[in-house]
């Protein structure tokens, strides 16, 4: 796959199929996500990629998530109401993904930007070899509000969460938000 055409047409996707994903597609996207680039070439994020019985606890847990970005979402789309009662039902189940990728960071000497932007280059990069295999996924920061209940059903004490991606083959193609203009000045070029 192009790579800019993957950019363009990776969606989050937030509706899967059942079909399990095979840890031989799963190992080759991780290794994607393992040459981001990193603050210091520290390297300081950890994914725990996972299928399963313990699967469905941590579902349960998440989709308790969603009463804390509701207020927000309902603001956002006020125009719009299905979106709220659609991500609802998402967070309930996880879109019914087979695979849930947890990605965290390792605290280290400098501030914590660096980090949180090392495990997001990560991410993007799984995002996009995720697509490219075929698999959807969807990037989500609505559970680090469940964060310490999840870390102590995962035992982990010594590592920052930083987001949650259900992964699976995709049940929908959503339509391509539209982009906002104006995000972007050029300046010092000689054409306009
Ligand atoms: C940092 C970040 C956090 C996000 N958190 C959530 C989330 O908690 N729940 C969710 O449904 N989508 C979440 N998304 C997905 C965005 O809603 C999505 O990227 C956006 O609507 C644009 O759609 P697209 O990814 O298909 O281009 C998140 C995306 C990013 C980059």
């Amino acid at each position: 796959m192009d790579l800019y055409e993957a950019i363009k047409d990776r969606r989050s996707v937030r509706k899967f199929k059942p079909e399990p994903v095979s840890k031989e597609v799963l190992k080759k996207v991780m290794e994607m996500a393992l040459w981001a680039p990193s603050g210091m070439n520290l390297q300081n994020w950890f994914f725990l990629v996972m299928t399963g019985e313990r699967k469905e606890t941590l579902v349960n847990i998440i989709s308790k998530s969603y009463d804390y970005i509701a207020p927000a979402l309902k603001e956002v789309f006020a125009d719009k109401p299905g979106v709220a009662e659609f991500t609802r039902k998402f967070f309930k189940r996880l879109g019914g993904a087979p695979v849930i990728v947890f990605a965290y960071y390792m605290a280290t000497k400098e501030r914590p930007e660096t980090s949180i932007q090392s495990v997001a280059a990560a991410i993007q990069n799984l995002l996009l070899a995720a697509h490219s295999e075929g698999l959807g996924a969807c990037w989500m920061t609505g559970p680090i509000h469940v964060a310490d209940q999840i870390n102590e059903l995962l035992e982990i004490e010594d590592k920052t969460l930083a987001a949650v991606i259900p992964l699976g083959y995709p049940d929908q193609f959503p339509p391509a938000p539209k982009r906002k203009s104006k995000r972007v000045v050029y300046e010092g070029f000689e054409d306009k």
